[in-house]
């Protein structure tokens, strides 16, 4: 484990980090606390998070916060997690700004509520020219729905004469997603042990590292990130090649915590 308030030099950071941040209503419930107190630590853990990950410069950071099959849930829990979103932004928008930090907001937004609406502007707004991390927010997201969009969007185009269907491969139709400008996440974290994406960039994590703990969201400090980090480094990427002439015969294998 990594010593507390220390921040390691890395070969090899991810240029993408995406989480699933789950786990919150279990960290409540073990302590029996209502759900919406698990959101409310979980909200501790995305500062820590965004705040490691600007530090050892990754460049792109996304964060799974309500997906679209989130609404299934009881009114008072998602209305919860809609005022905890604009008390974020509220509270952590100046300082996210002052380090550089762009923040991006990926789903269907307009559809919540004006509220949450405005604050999500007033952000990606004021944030819009910051170069040193993008701070990418899944809110009302869910990967399928990103994919139909970007069916819909290219098919206009070519309604529209703007695009040929011959011309459509892979990386042009990566360029109707959200992820358009940045490249797929390097990195995927699933908090809370469940072994599954929850409709999560189905079509960006084709080849990307996937890291699983049993740690719950609000547990998850930066020493966790940078264990998985670590981890992370020693894996052998092969895209469906071969090893890489330098971990021949070394098998690196990753540790789970
Ligand atoms: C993740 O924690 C936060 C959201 C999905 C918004 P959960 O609320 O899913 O926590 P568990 O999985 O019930 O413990
Ligand atoms: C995934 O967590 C969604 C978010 C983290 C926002 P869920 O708790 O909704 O996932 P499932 O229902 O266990 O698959
Ligand atoms: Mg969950």
């Amino acid at each position: 484990m990594y010593q507390k308030d220390e921040a390691p030099s890395f070969d090899n950071v991810p240029r993408h980090i995406a989480i699933i941040m789950d786990g919150n209503g279990r960290w409540a419930s073990k302590r029996l606390l209502p759900r919406t107190m698990g959101h409310r630590e979980g909200m501790k853990a995305i500062k820590r998070v965004v705040k490691a990950c600007s530090e050892i410069k990754v460049k792109a950071l996304t964060l799974y916060a309500f997906s679209t099959e989130n609404w299934r849930r009881p009114k008072n829990e998602v209305n919860y997690l809609m005022d905890l979103l604009i008390e974020f932004l509220n509270r952590e928008l100046q300082e996210l700004h002052e380090n550089n930090i762009k923040i991006n907001v990926w789903g269907d937004y307009h559809s919540l509520p004006p509220k949450c609406v405005d604050e999500i502007e007033r952000a990606r707004h004021l944030t819009q020219h910051n170069e040193a991390m993008v701070f990418n927010l899944a809110i009302n997201y869910g990967s399928r729905t990103e994919i139909v969009r970007g069916v819909k969007r290219w098919g206009q185009d070519v309604l529209d004469g703007r695009a040929n269907i011959d011309d459509l491969d892979e990386h042009m139709f990566s360029s109707y997603l959200y992820t358009h400008d940045i490249p797929d996440p390097d990195l995927l974290i699933r908090t809370a042990g469940e072994f599954r994406l929850s409709n999560f960039l189905l079509w960006q994590v084709a080849y990307t590292e996937l890291w699983i703990t049993d740690v719950t969201w609000p547990e998850f400090t930066r020493e966790h990130l940078f264990q998985a980090i670590s981890d992370y480094s020693k894996r052998d990427r092969r895209f469906g090649g071969l090893n890489s002439p330098k971990r021949e015969g070394k098998n690196v294998k990753s540790k789970n915590i």
